[in-house]
């Protein structure tokens, strides 16, 4: 199976609201909100500069370019129908936002309209991200700025200790959601060569809260593609899914993950 996000507004409707739910838990956790605070926190944007998100799944990161980065407004841009649903809904006391169904690597706005274009773990989930970052620089106005941070994706885990099954779940989960695991490796190189200055690059390492709302979703994902894929019995796939449970609820769990962002303008 192909990376279904990289596709999402023609996958199924359960599974685009399943990924949705994971998406919004994944937004909500203190964690994650630390890890865009750091990077859009300090990108000194003026005063009434316009803001666009590439891939903006539910809208929350959406609304951080407004609150965190000082933007006047924000749009983001989703293939998801149910995505932008999501966000239109949550989002629909604020008319300083708005979202629309479209491809980040054709958008049709006219050139040099936007101060900001974002895109959070966007990048790992598009088989040509150089046309993404082409249709940035052709976006942002000289002196714009582009901010991209995704995960580093091989630094994923769940483990313990030595042989842990668990972590085989979030492997898994990684291999078949995941287009480019080392975007962020990569990522420094294309921009340059897009014709972006590169400016500051930070790593921001992710460990799940207690609760672990967004991991346990990375787990039982992980566990029903093995399912699907006929390498875990359904009975199996349970068991694992109930020991992630009762880990967390013995406060014996575990998740990390690196993020990194990279912070570029168009000169
Ligand atoms: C991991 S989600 C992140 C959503 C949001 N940025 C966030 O952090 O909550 C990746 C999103 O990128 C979207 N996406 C994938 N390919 C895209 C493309 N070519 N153009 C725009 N969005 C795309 C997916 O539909 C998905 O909602």
């Amino acid at each position: 199976m192909s990376d279904p996000y990289s596709n999402l507004g023609a996958q199924d409707t359960a599974l685009q609201e399943r990924i949705a739910d994971a998406m919004e838990a994944r937004c909500l956790e203190p964690a994650q909100i630390a890890i865009r605070k750091a990077y859009l926190g300090s990108l000194n944007l003026a005063h009434d500069a316009i803001a666009l998100e590439l891939g903006s799944g539910t809208g929350h990161v959406t609304k951080d370019l407004l609150d965190v980065a000082g933007a006047a407004s924000a749009h983001g841009i989703e293939p998801s129908p149910v995505m932008v649903a999501r966000s239109q809904t949550s989002f629909a006391a604020d008319d300083r936002l708005s979202f629309s169904i479209g491809d980040a690597k054709n958008t049709g706005f006219e050139d040099e309209t936007f101060d900001l274009v974002v895109m959070h773990t966007l990048l790992c989930h598009v088989p040509s991200p150089n046309d993404v970052l082409q249709e940035a620089f052709r976006l942002l106005k000289p002196g714009g700025v582009l901010a991209v941070c995704d995960g580093d994706y091989s630094t994923a885990t769940a483990q313990i200790a030595d042989f842990d099954p668990l972590d085989q779940l979030v492997r898994f989960m990684i291999d078949q959601n995941v287009t480019n695991l080392w975007i962020m490796r990569q990522i420094s190189g294309m921009l340059s060569n897009v014709g972006f200055r590169l400016e500051a690059r930070t790593g921001h390492g992710y460990v799940a809260e207690s609760e672990a709302k967004y991991f346990l979703t990375v787990i039982e994902r992980g566990a029903d593609r093995m399912c699907e894929e006929a390498i875990l019995f359904s009975e199996t796939a349970e068991a694992l899914k109930a020991e992630a449970r009762r880990r967390v609820a013995a406060d014996t769990f575990f998740g990390f993950m690196s993020y990194v962002s990279q912070v570029a303008v168009k000169p």
